[in-house]
C-alpha cells in the first residue's frame, strides 16, 4: 500500500506537473482475499481437456486455474462445477488460432449482500450441442445460481463480449446492496454492465466521492461514465437537485434506470451515449452543472469531452480513476483550464495487484 501511495505521488508529480501534490494516506482494504465479485475465465483445451483459467502475461496461453484466492469463494466453486461439466459435454472451447470451437469465456458474478450468482457463457454462436444439458445441470449443482445467460461473440480479436445477450435460465442480473456513508442503496447488475469488482471497498470509494462532491439541495451534477448509476444514485440520495448520468453501454443505462426506481429516486436521469457526443447536448438542454463527476476507463478522459466540459466552468470536478497515469495527464489539462488540484485519495481496491484507485478533487480558480 505504501508503494501504491508513493506511485500515485510520483506520477502526479512527474506527469501532472505538481511538485508537492496533496495525496491522502491510502484507505486499506478490510479483506485482502476473496474480495472480487466477478471473474472472466477464458476457456481452452489443455492436455486434451477443456479448462478455465487466466492468460499467461502478454500471451493468450491459458494457465488453468478455476480457483483464485482473490476471487470470492462462490466464484471458484462455480467455476469448478462448470469445468467438470464441460469435460463431460460435447462443448468444444473456441480456438483462436483456427477459429474452430464454440465456448470462449465463462463470466461469473456474485453478490456480497445477497446469495446471488450469475453465470454467462460467451460463445461464438447462439445454438450449440450440449448447451441445454449444461443449463439443466448448473442450477442443480449451485443453489445460489439465479441465472445463466449467453453472450454471442462471433468476432475475431480480443474483445471478450459481443453485443447479443440471451437469458438461458432464470434472470439476467444479480442484486447488490451497498452502504455508502450510512445510506443503503440497492443495485441490479447484469452481465455486460460495469460494476466495481470489490464491492466492500466500492463503499469507501463512493463515500469519498460523495464527500468531495459537497452536495446540497441546489447542486446539479453530471456523472460521466456512470456505469449502472452507482455514483449518480449516491449523489441523488444525498439530496442533490439533479443528477445526470451518461454511459455508452445500453445495458448499463437500463440497469441504472431500474436502480433509480428501486431506490425511489426521481432527481436523477440516465442517458445512453458516448460522453464526448452527448454531454454537450445535455448541458445545452439543462444548463451548466455545478459539479462534474467522472469515472472513465483506464484510457482516461476523451480530450474533446474534457475541453468542452472545462469550458462549462463547473465549480468542482470529482475524478475517480483506476489509472494514475491518465489521471495525471488529465489533471495537467484541467489545470490549463483554471482548475486547481485540491487532494487525491488513493483507495486500495485491488490487494495483491499493483492497481490502485483514486478519488481526486479539483476546484475552479475564479480569480
Ligand atoms: C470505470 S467504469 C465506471 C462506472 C461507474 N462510475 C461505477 O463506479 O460503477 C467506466 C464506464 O465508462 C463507460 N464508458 C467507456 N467509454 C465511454 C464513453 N466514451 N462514453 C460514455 N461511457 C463510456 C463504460 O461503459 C463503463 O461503464
Amino acid at each position: 500500500m505504501r508503494w501504491k501511495e508513493e506511485r500515485v505521488r510520483q506520477v502526479i508529480r512527474r506527469l501532472g506537473g505538481i511538485e508537492d501534490p496533496n495525496i491522502r494516506p491510502i484507505i486499506p482494504a478490510p479483506s485482502q482475499w476473496g474480495y472480487r465479485n466477478k471473474a472472466q475465465f477464458p476457456v481452452q483445451m489443455v492436455e486434451g481437456r477443456p479448462r478455465l483459467g487466466f492468460y499467461e502475461q502478454y500471451s493468450h496461453r491459458l494457465v488453468p486455474a478455476e480457483s483464485c484466492l482473490i476471487q470470492h469463494p462462490s466464484i471458484c466453486a462455480a467455476a469448478t462445477r462448470v469445468v467438470e461439466h464441460l469435460q463431460e459435454l460435447p462443448i468444444p472451447p473456441y480456438d483462436e488460432t483456427d477459429g474452430r470451437g464454440v465456448l470462449r469465456h465463462v463470466i461469473i458474478r456474485t453478490s456480497f449482500s445477497h446469495s446471488d450468482l450469475l453465470i454467462t457463457l460467451v460463445a461464438t454462436q447462439e445454438d450449440f450441442e450440449g448447451r441445454a444439458d449444461l443449463v439443466r445441470v448448473l442450477p442443480r449443482d449451485l443453489p445460489s445460481l439465479v441465472g445463466v445467460t449467453l453472450n454471442v461473440n462471433s468476432q475475431k480479436g480480443n474483445r471478450i463480449m459481443g453485443d447479443r445477450n440471451v437469458i438461458l435460465w432464470g434472470r439476467d442480473f444479480i442484486r447488490q446492496t451497498l452502504d455508502v456513508s450510512g445510506m443503503c442503496l440497492d443495485f441490479h447488475i447484469s452481465a455486460p454492465s460495469f460494476f466495481q469488482v470489490n464491492p466492500v471497498q466500492a463503499q469507501a470509494l463512493y463515500s469519498v466521492a460523495l464527500e468531495y462532491a459537497q452536495v446540497d439541495s441546489q447542486t446539479k451534477l453530471l456523472d460521466a461514465y456512470c456505469g449502472t448509476g452507482t455514483i449518480s444514485l449516491v449523489l441523488a440520495k444525498a439530496g442533490a437537485a439533479e443528477v445526470w448520468g451518461i454511459d455508452s453501454v445500453p445495458d448499463a443505462i437500463d440497469n441504472a434506470k431500474v436502480n433509480a426506481r428501486l431506490n425511489g429516486l426521481d432527481n436523477v436521469s440516465f442517458h445512453v451515449g458516448r460522453v464526448e457526443e452527448i454531454a454537450g447536448q445535455l448541458i445545452d438542454a439543462r444548463g451548466r452543472p455545478d459539479v462534474v463527476v467522472v469515472d472513465p476507463p483506464r484510457s482516461g478522459l476523451d480530450p474533446g469531452f474534457l475541453r468542452d466540459m472545462a469550458k462549462a466552468r463547473a465549480q468542482r470536478w470529482v475524478y475517480v480513476s483506476c489509472n494514475p497515469v491518465t489521471l495525471a495527464r488529465d489533471i495537467k489539462m484541467l489545470r490549463d483550464y483554471s482548475y486547481r488540484l485540491e487532494r487525491v485519495q488513493p483507495v486500495d481496491m485491488f490487494p495483491h495487484t499493483p492497481h490502485v484507485e483514486c478519488v481526486t478533487l479539483l476546484s475552479r480558480v475564479t480569480s
